[in-house]
């Protein structure tokens, strides 16, 4: 039996609007066209999971279970809870299971939240980006920061222990202080996690467009990283630590789907575009929606692509995926002239044949990765 662990990936590829930065797997009413529909969503998605039961080897209780998005709570709590209870008698839950789901400040109320927790999900993570109104703005989100604050209490009063919030930082036009306000009013609302990436501003969007107008600034590195710095003092200030890169938990809060992830376990991806990974072999499903309703209703793997990931790559993965966390990998198979460079610059510490990042290396963790892994 593999030691790996095993967690359910389930994509909802739906928005009610299209934030201007997302280049996600989503669509709106208007873009999804016929053949696709948020009302027969969930038993696709249950179809897929029943035909994947016979692809996945005895005795792999899921440990972690994430509905990421798009908006999953698009979706209602009750087809959620569905999709999840499918994955309850197919596969088993282990006892001390993690269930997330992403969710938008304004897709979910108390008593949908209430729902959540009754139908076994343990952890709510917020796409909170900002409580800047101007910031929120030039993202094109459609919370307020008020409603934003809400929906966190809202969760810790429905019963979740563990609440998370996203951030986006160094947006054009955001300030040091609209930062530092964004921060502490998240961590002041009670959550035990935060996720903080720079904006990244991807290719085809609308924000590209502005930015290539010269209507909006490009993201400036130099600004993204002192304000990683003030995410990561304000989070240690209120009791968080860094366990990846760009996020932070109290002990125990630590999401564990994505540790899968980035230890390198095994998981299954479900939904339309969502890859899955199992003993070395690696998948992604077809993307449209209603290209993958369509295979799941005949009746044929809604695959689109698969690979057998060589040695070799699975060891730079491991690595690339590894160095970003604070426990770091190993040091066997580093190559050790790079590895001497690094720790000589102060990027990397090296400690009982482990190596992780320092904190200056933290700022610069995609050139260190590379300069390990060339
Ligand atoms: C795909 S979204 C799903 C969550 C939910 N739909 C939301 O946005 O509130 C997951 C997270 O990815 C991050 N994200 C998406 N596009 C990004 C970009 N271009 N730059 C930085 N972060 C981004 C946001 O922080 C977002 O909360
Ligand atoms: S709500 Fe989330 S997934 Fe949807 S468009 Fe905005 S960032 Fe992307």
């Amino acid at each position: 039996m593999s030691v790996r662990s095993f967690g359910f990936y389930v994509h909802v590829p739906f928005c009610s609007t299209r934030c201007g930065y997302c280049d996600f797997n989503t669509y709106t009413a208007d873009e999804l066209g016929s053949g696709a529909s948020r009302a027969t969503y969930a038993d696709t998605v249950i179809g897929e999971i029943r035909s994947a039961r016979g692809r996945v080897g005895d005795g792999r209780p899921v440990e972690t279970v994430f509905f990421g998005g798009g908006t999953p709570t698009l979706l209602g709590a009750g087809d959620l809870a569905r999709i999840l209870d499918a994955i309850r008698s197919e596969f088993g839950l282990a006892p001390d299971v993690e269930v997330t789901t992403e969710a938008n400040p304004d897709s979910v109320s108390l008593a949908s939240l209430r729902e959540l927790l009754d139908g076994g999900f343990t952890r709510v993570s917020f796409g909170v980006q900002s409580l800047a109104p101007h910031v929120l703005a030039t993202l094109e989100r459609t919370h307020t920061p008020g409603r934003a604050l809400e929906a966190i209490a809202e969760a810790r009063a429905a019963g979740f222990d563990h609440v998370s919030a996203d951030l986006i930082y160094a947006t054009p036009g955001e300030t040091d202080d609209d930062l530092v306000a964004s921060v502490r009013g998240v961590l002041d609302a009670g959550v035990d996690h935060l996720s903080a990436y720079s904006l990244i501003v991807e290719e085809g969007t609308r924000l590209a467009a502005r930015v290539r107008r010269g209507q909006i600034d490009d993201v400036d590195d130099d600004v993204a990283a002192e304000r990683y710095v003030i995410v990561d003092t304000l989070a240690r200030e209120a009791g968080l630590e860094w366990y990846e890169v760009s996020n932070w938990a109290r002990p125990g809060g630590e999401c564990h789907h994505n540790l899968g992830y980035w230890r390198d376990g095994d998981w299954w991806g479900a939904g339309p575009g969502a890859h899955g990974h199992l003993d070395g072999r690696r998948w992604w499903n077809l993307k449209h929606p209603a290209a993958y309703a369509r295979a799941v209703a005949d009746e044929v793997p809604p695959i689109a692509g698969e690979e057998i990931v060589s040695e070799e790559g699975r060891r730079l993965e491991r690595v690339m995926l590894g160095m970003r966390l604070r426990e770091g990998i190993t040091v066997d198979g580093l190559p050790a002239g790079d590895l001497d460079a690094v720790a000589r610059e102060g990027l990397v510490d090296v400690h009982a044949g482990r190596v992780a990042l320092t904190s200056p290396g933290r700022l610069l963790a995609d050139a260190v990765i590379r300069r390990l892994t060339h």
